[in-house]
């Protein structure tokens, strides 16, 4: 089993292997996609809505983020983790972003995620100068919610399109090894995929990227979120409900605990 690096997803790209992502929060779940061989596992600032319940990623914390990260990368041999910054720990200053970045790389990421495009680049480029690859994310940009006016699809008339495709080129050129789209036409996401050398990963951009990447939550039926570009492979809330609902009817009538989950006082138990 080889470790993925940001070698290895160059390479994908080049042999026209889809790179497959997912989102983790937290040691067990990084585990199982980990042995599912999910190459990429990125601890998404996701983790402030999914996880915390906030309405949108700007409240979660460099301390936040950096626990959820060391609880991934305990769990992971070969997935490239990747930590993705969350706001405000990169836009202050260069200074600002190679602090928080080199904490997420010593908490166990291989790699960090910025969003943005121009306004990105000066510290996207300082951080792969100092040994730290980088992960762009341009489309819908979700730390910029309130700019946006929500989570709408992006760049859907020809200047943002063509300013997009301007962006992708720039963070390539500075050194990112890949690049998020997130909820954009189809049809820009493939321009931009067979514009760059670096792999694309979407999320609501089409099936031209050259790779995907969900919320786990969302994919497995978790957060119950009901989005255009989330395919759900399972029902995880259905499935933990009636799990509930059956344990709590049995602790009411008294079936659980019975003798098999009971210690008798006569025997040594591990
Ligand atoms: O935080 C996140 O989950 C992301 C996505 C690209 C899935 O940024």
């Amino acid at each position: 089993m080889a470790k993925i690096t940001i070698h290895t997803l160059l390479e994908m790209k080049q042999k026209q292997k889809k790179i497959v992502c997912l989102t983790a929060y937290d040691y067990l779940t990084a585990k199982i996609l980990d042995e599912a061989e999910i190459d990429l596992i990125l601890v998404g600032d996701s983790v402030a809505n999914v996880i915390y319940g906030h309405s949108t990623t700007l409240p979660i914390s460099m301390n936040e983020m950096i626990s959820h990260t060391q609880a991934v990368a305990r769990a992971v041999k070969r997935a490239l983790v990747v930590g993705d910054m969350p706001f405000m720990s990169y836009q202050p200053s260069v200074d600002i972003a190679i602090k928080n970045a080199g904490d997420f790389l010593k908490a166990g990421a291989e790699a960090v995620k910025l969003e943005g495009g121009t306004a990105v680049l000066e510290i996207a480029e300082k951080l792969i100068k100092f040994g730290i690859p980088v992960m762009g994310h341009l489309g819908l940009t979700p730390q910029s919610v309130h700019k946006f006016g929500g989570y709408k699809l992006q760049a859907t008339s020809k200047d943002s399109q063509k300013q997009l495709l301007i962006d992708a080129k720039k963070l390539e050129n500075v050194g990112c090894f890949s690049l998020v789209l997130e909820k954009i036409p189809k049809s820009l996401a493939k321009t931009v995929t067979k514009n760059l050398k670096i792999p694309t990963i979407g999320i609501g951009a089409g099936p031209h990227c050259d790779g995907q990447i969900l919320v786990w939550q969302d994919m497995l039926g978790l957060s119950e979120m009901k989005l255009k570009f989330v395919k759900q492979y399972a029902n995880l809330h259905k499935i933990i409900s009636e799990g509930v609902k059956k344990y709590k009817e049995e602790v009411k009538q008294g079936i659980f605990p019975n003798k098999e989950h009971s210690f008798e006082d006569d025997k040594s138990y591990p």
